[in-house]
């Protein structure tokens, strides 16, 4: 059974999605809500797991039980993830991250000119979760026991997402199918999960924590 088959195990989830600041009011987001992390780190309580979410801009009150790090940019989240790596046995990377950032952030309000405006210059952002399975792969400890990632998929899915399973060299990806009333800022959500030397797990269209408890069944299994 599942009931406290955590226990004991400290894990870090990130939740929600990054804001990359293009100046003091304005920022270039995603339309991640938080809702799959925050599944993820009441599921891990329930199981009785010492749960760390890092929360990227999410509109939810913080989930029981669980110790909440909210951050803002990619460059914040790496911060904290990285910090809660150190103590963790599994880290599940649910958050949105944005692949670029605003080369420089302007210290004062953009105004609006008369003439063309100014291009906004982008600059990437590190790849978190590729970099903790780096450190991991070059002997860093503590490293988590399990890693794992989110992908979100529009096309080729399966393809795809075993291509960067093995790019990022994580232990378990969860390949979402992107559309209609699906993953983003809904209930629901359906997917595959991928696993590293093992065979893939279907996880039909249902509530976020359904996905969820998939995730931490895999992750308990590694962890044994
Ligand atoms: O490469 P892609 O963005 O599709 O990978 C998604 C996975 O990688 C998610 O788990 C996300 O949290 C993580 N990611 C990351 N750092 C980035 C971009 C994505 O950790 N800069």
């Amino acid at each position: 059974g599942r009931a406290l088959d955590l226990a004991g195990r400290r894990v870090a989830v990130s939740a929600g999605g990054t804001r990359e600041a293009i100046d003091p009011v304005r920022f270039i987001g995603n339309r991640s809500s938080g809702l799959q992390g925050y599944a993820l780190a009441r599921t891990a309580v329930a199981r009785g797991a010492q749960v760390t979410m890092v929360a990227a801009n999410v509109a939810l009150p913080d989930p029981a039980g669980a110790t909440v790090v909210r951050v803002e940019s990619a460059l914040d989240l790496r911060a904290a993830m990285l910090e809660a790596a150190e103590s963790a046995d599994a880290v599940v990377m649910a958050a949105a991250v944005a692949d670029f950032r605003p080369a420089a952030r302007s210290d004062s309000k953009i105004k609006k000119s008369s003439a063309e405006p100014d291009p906004i210059h982008l600059t990437k952002n590190p790849d978190i979760l590729a970099e903790l399975c780096d450190r991991r792969r070059e002997g860093h400890k503590p490293s988590p026991a399990v890693i794992a990632g989110f992908a979100a998929e529009t096309d080729d899915v399966l393809a795809n997402g075993q291509a960067k399973l093995a790019r990022k060299g994580c232990d378990l990806l969860v390949v979402n199918q992107v559309g209609p009333n699906l993953a983003f800022g809904t209930p629901d959500n359906a997917a595959v999960v991928l696993v590293a030397g093992g065979d893939p797990v279907e996880v039909p269209r249902g509530p976020k924590e359904d996905l969820a408890d998939v995730v931490w069944d895999l992750v308990a299994a590694r962890l044994a």
